[in-house]
This record gives C-alpha cells, structure tokens and sequence, in this order.
C-alpha cells in the first residue's frame, strides 16, 4: 500500500458525522485527503442533467463542465464504476486540465436510488499512481458521505 488512508478514513468520518450540509462536508473531505502523496487535485463534480458541473476541490483550477461518457469523470458516470487511469496520455478521450496531471481515478458516488449523484476525481502529479488499495479507500470515503446526514438531505 502506498498510502495509508486508516487515519484520513476516522477523520473523514468525524467530519461528515459533525456537519449536515454537503457542500461544507465534501469541501472538507477535499481537504483533508489533498495533502496525500501526488495527490494534485482532488475534487467533486455534480451530476446535473446531462453534465458534470464542478463543486468542492482542492488544487489548481479545473474544467469545470464534462459530458456523460467523455474523459474519465464522464466514463465513471455512464460506466457506475471506479476507473483507473495509470497514464492520462494514454487514455483516449481524457480531458486534460491541467498538463501536471499524469495519473487519475474517478469513482461514483450514488443515490440512494442508484443513480450516480457525483464524481469524486483525483488526479496524480506521478505516473501509474493509483491502485486498487486507492480504490477500495476512496470507495470506502465515498460510502461515508452516503450513508451521513449531510447526503440525505
Ligand atoms: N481529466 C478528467 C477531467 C477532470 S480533471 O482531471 C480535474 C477527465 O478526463 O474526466
């Protein structure tokens, strides 16, 4: 494992639990998980419609709207599953934000109806620096936003 996500997971946790709006919550998650190695930009877009809209991030300033099935955020949505990107060069229809970015994950958060509700993205200033360990975590942080107050209001 190349990050150890036991504290950040408590600390999430105790955030979520403390805080009933979701805005204040995921701007807080972003924060809390952005001084993680390579981590260079983290954030939530919002499903709305038939696009992503940008909401609460840490790092530089990114696209801020992004199609159903396009790039890896749009791939996650349509696909309602994580994706892994080792090389975003590689990646056909990757969106580029910013040319720091080499590597990315990009996970769903769902509905209570199961329906994609948003996109949590993470993009890596290092090549191949995602791996299931990152998934299993940031699946684990997306469930808690789920399953806290804050999401069901
Ligand atoms: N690269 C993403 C777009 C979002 S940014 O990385 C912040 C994509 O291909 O969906």
């Amino acid at each position: 494992m190349k990050r150890d996500y036991s504290e950040i997971l408590k600390h999430v946790q105790g955030v979520v639990s403390d805080e009933k709006d979701i805005i204040a919550n995921l701007g807080n998650v972003a924060a809390i998980l952005k001084p993680l190695r390579g981590y260079f930009w983290i954030g939530f877009y919002r499903v709305s419609g038939d696009e992503l809209i940008l909401g609460p991030f840490q790092g530089p300033p990114a696209c801020t709207r992004l199609k159903l099935g396009h790039g890896v955020c749009g791939t996650a949505w349509q696909n309602k599953e994580t994706v892994i990107v080792p090389d975003v060069n590689a990646y056909a229809g990757h969106v580029p934000c910013n040319s720091n970015s080499k590597s990315e994950i990009a996970l769903p958060i769902f509905n209570h109806d199961g329906n994609v509700a948003w996109i949590l993205d993470v993009d890596s200033d290092q090549f191949d620096d995602f791996d299931q360990d990152d998934a299993i975590a940031l699946e684990h942080i997306a469930d808690i936003i789920l399953h806290s107050e804050s999401f069901a209001l």
